[in-house]
This record gives structure tokens, sequence and C-alpha cells, in this order.
């Protein structure tokens, strides 16, 4: 997983819940990087497991909620450090429905290590799109979440609900339904 997820997460723990609790967690998990990121860097995905699992614990906050927060100052951080990327977008639908063949395929160049999951459209319509969700890490919360910013970028009212396909989650389908 890129170091830019762990730098992002790290960074709004110390916001929301201060230094200690950074410590805190990264203290009660086993991890190889000892707790030390770089944007740039490649690191395992269970250390991102172990420290958010963690920070649920110590504050009572399911891992779910957790992921829709961190999925806000994600997206912000995301299209900050690439803007080019969205820049040109003037829809969220066009947007969302570009993430496989336009965005991830952008990122997967800039960062070819980049793990990312896969979304295909099943339908699409003026106001709804159903996309299906397939990725090992489960982090369908976290995609919920970049969907939701996405619309409130370009403050579109949004419905947004989603059918696991399988326990894990590894396969999900999201039902997006525009409401303007
Ligand atoms: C400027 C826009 C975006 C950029 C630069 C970007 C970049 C990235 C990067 C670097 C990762 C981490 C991959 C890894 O750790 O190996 C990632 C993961 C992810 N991205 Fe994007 N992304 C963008 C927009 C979106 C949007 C709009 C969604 C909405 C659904 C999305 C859904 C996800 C999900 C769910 C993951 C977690 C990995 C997984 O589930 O397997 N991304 N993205």
């Amino acid at each position: 997983m890129k170091g830019i997820i762990f730098t992002e997460f790290l960074e709004l723990v110390e916001e929301k819940f201060g230094l200690a609790m950074v410590d805190k967690i990264i203290n009660q998990s086993n991890l190889e990087s000892n707790g030390i990121y770089t944007s740039v860097g490649t690191y395992e995905f269970s250390e991102m497991l172990q420290l958010i699992t963690h920070l649920s614990e110590n504050t009572d906050i399911s891992v779910d909620d957790l992921l829709l927060v961190y999925s806000e100052h994600l997206f912000k951080a995301l299209i900050k450090s690439h803007p080019y990327l969205v820049n040109h977008y003037k829809d969220p639908m066009d947007l969302l429905a570009s993430i496989e063949n336009h965005i991830h395929v952008e990122v997967k160049k800039i960062y070819p290590e980049a793990q990312l999951p896969t979304f295909e459209i099943q339908r699409r319509t003026k106001k709804k799109m159903v996309m299906l969700y397939k990725s090992d890490k489960a982090l369908y919360m976290l995609g919920k979440g970049l969907m939701l910013e996405t619309f409130k970028l370009f403050d579109v009212p949004v419905h947004i609900d989603f059918e696991k396909i399988n326990e894990q989650g590894t396969e999900v389908r999201f039902i997006i339904n525009r409401k303007e």
C-alpha cells in the first residue's frame, strides 16, 4: 500500500486525536516500517489494518466510521497532490465513471507498485449508476466515502447504497443515485 495512504492517515489521527494517539497505535502494532512512512514509499497493507483496528479499539469508533472520516481527508489530499487528474471533469458521475479507465490508470503510472481496486460500471443512466467494486483489501467504506466526497466537490446531492456480494466485502455493488 502506498505511503501517501499512511502519511495522510497518521496526519488525520494527529489532528483529531493528538500525537499521543499516533504514538499509541504505532506502539500497539507490529510494524516492519516501525511506523516511519514516506508518501512515495510502499508498505504492507497489514500495517494499515493494524493501525486502524487499534485506533478503533482506543476510540470506540467502528473501523467503517473511521474509514468514512478518513476518506474526507484523503480525497482532499489526493486531489491536492494530483489536481490535473480531476480538474477537467465537470460532473461527479463522469469523474466516478472514469476512475477505472483514467484516474487510477494514471495513478498506476505515477506509482507502479500501487494496488488499486477495480470499478466495473454495470448500469448508467443520467441519474443513476451501478458500479461493482472489487479488491482483496475490502476497503469499500473508503470507496463509499471517496464517492461522497466526489459529489460534494461538485455540490451535487447524492444517495449512495451498497450491497456486499460476499461476506468479506471484496466484491461490493454500489448504487449511486443523483438527487438533482
Ligand atoms: C485524484 C483522484 C484519485 C487519486 C490520485 C487516487 C489515488 C489512489 C491511490 C494512490 C491509492 C492507493 C493504492 C495503494 O495503496 O497501493 C488509491 C486507492 C483507492 N482508491 Fe483511488 N484515487 C483517486 C480517486 C478515487 C476515487 C474518486 C475513488 C472513489 C471510489 C477511489 C477509490 C479508491 C479506493 C477504494 C482505494 C483503496 C484501495 C482498494 O480498495 O483496493 N479513488 N487511490
